[in-house]
């Protein structure tokens, strides 16, 4: 049965960055609810909006996107998702802030950094550490609350090219950070007009998002949800870019949420760029990026690795094991709902964020609980390791449920007990 509520929901039918209708269907994931949409026990009886959730890729600029857009407001208002509640992450900010800080500010009489899409302020927390007057934009109310009840300063709203003006009147950004959210924004273009006017003739944008390739080598389609509109390689980025006279200076690889680029913009001319630049963009030719038969490939990939965890899930319940989830990451939730994983299958998922524990997984239903339930787990327990992009720091978190005969299985790029 379709459920999809019209009313926060639109199609588009142009291309995000280059406007073309060049656009091919690559992947169809069904329909799903928006996978940060976790629900109370009382709604478990009500009918959950569901949208398609469908990946195109544009035959003209090469961008990967959806085409099938959830409105932001349903999406955002409430986000469930804090930066703070995942340790990796925390420290990955850490290291973040100071390596920026140390390159570009340290030298500055007032640097200044303002942040699209700030969450609860884990990172303008470091940079202000550091010396810099920060600025968040957030437009979920419950973290911006968050962040500004711990004095890291955040207007709660969307990034918009009024927003930019208005910040730029009393002060221009030394840095603009976004991490994973210029994949959430709509109009990219007015994004990058707000940019040029909030950095000014001296400022850098720095974003990190993650990268293309790495979701096709490794299979991440479960990445793919409703929030992230955009799948970005550097060629589509840089048709973007230099549209609006600025461009990509440094692009450095991150090893976080299985595999990001963090890009370094600038008005033209203010850096010297670095070769690596070029480099990227012959890889990305080599590779196919340019070419459906790539696309065609991976959406062959994925059926066949959807059918092999199913399999291995059903072996397993037919061997009695007892199978929970680890961590309710808006990406377990796509491999549940794609995969058809609900409350049969898996008893729970365990997650440390406090926002999510007592609710229940959209379209599957599976509860959540408390991280310290795995202390009760051992032998014959299996988790589906659902927030796989920590796969090291759990395994090594829960040595010993591991110890006591329990495994995880890791469901991509090939399913796996350990
Ligand atoms: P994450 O992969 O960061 O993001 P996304 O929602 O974008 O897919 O989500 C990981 C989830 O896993 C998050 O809800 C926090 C949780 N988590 C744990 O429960 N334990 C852990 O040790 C870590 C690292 C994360």
């Amino acid at each position: 049965m379709c459920r999809i509520n019209l009313s926060n929901y639109d199609l588009i039918k142009n291309c995000r960055i280059c406007n073309s209708t060049n656009l091919h269907l690559i992947l169809d994931l069904g329909e799903q609810p928006p996978a940060n949409s976790l629900i109370n026990k009382s709604q478990l009886d009500i009918i959950e909006p569901k949208f398609p959730l469908r990946l195109f890729w544009c035959g003209e600029c090469f961008l990967v996107q959806l085409l099938d857009i959830v409105n932001k407001e349903h999406l955002f208002k409430h986000y469930l998702y804090m930066t703070s509640a995942s340790k990796p992450i925390v420290d990955h900010f850490k290291k973040y802030a100071v390596d920026i800080f140390n390159e570009f500010l340290n030298k500055q009489e007032n640097p200044f950094v303002v942040e699209i899409g700030s969450n609860d302020g884990s990172l303008l927390k470091e940079f202000k550490k550091l010396g810099s007057s920060i600025l968040g934009i957030e437009p979920a109310s419950n973290l911006a609350k968050l962040a500004n009840d711990s004095d890291i300063t955040t207007l709660n709203d969307f990034f918009s090219l009024n927003n930019a003006k208005k910040i730029a009147e009393s002060k221009n950004a030394s840095i603009v950070v976004a991490n994973n959210v210029i994949g959430h924004i709509e109009n990219l273009h007015e994004l990058m007009e707000g940019i040029k006017i909030l950095i000014g003739a001296q400022g850098i944008f720095i974003f990190e998002v993650p990268y293309l390739l790495d979701l096709i080598k490794k299979l991440e389609f479960d990445t793919v949800y409703h929030e992230h509109l955009s799948y970005f390689s550097i060629l589509p980025i840089n048709n973007l870019i230099e549209h609006f006279d600025l461009e990509i200076f440094d692009i450095q690889k991150q090893n976080v949420h299985g595999g990001t680029i963090r890009i370094f913009v600038s008005k033209k001319n203010n850096f010297k760029i670095k070769d690596n630049v070029k480099k990227f963009i012959k890889l990305e030719y080599e590779f196919g990026i340019n070419n459906i038969k790539t696309y065609e490939n991976f959406s062959n990939d994925i059926k066949n690795l959807k059918n092999k965890i199913v399999e291995l899930l059903k072996n397993l319940k037919n061997e009695k094991k007892s199978l929970f989830g680890y961590g309710a990451s808006a990406k377990g939730n796509v491999l549940l709902n794609y995969c058809n994983i609900d409350y049969n299958i898996l008893d729970y998922i365990i997650d440390t964020t406090p926002l999510k524990q007592g609710k229940f997984t959209p379209g599957t239903h599976i509860p959540i609980l408390s991280s310290e339930k795995i202390s009760e787990k051992g032998n014959n327990d299996v988790g589906l390791l659902l927030a796989w992009n920590y796969e090291f720091e759990i395994l090594e978190k829960e040595k010993s449920f591991r110890s006591r005969g329990g495994l995880f299985l890791i469901p991509i790029p090939v399913p796996m007990l350990k």
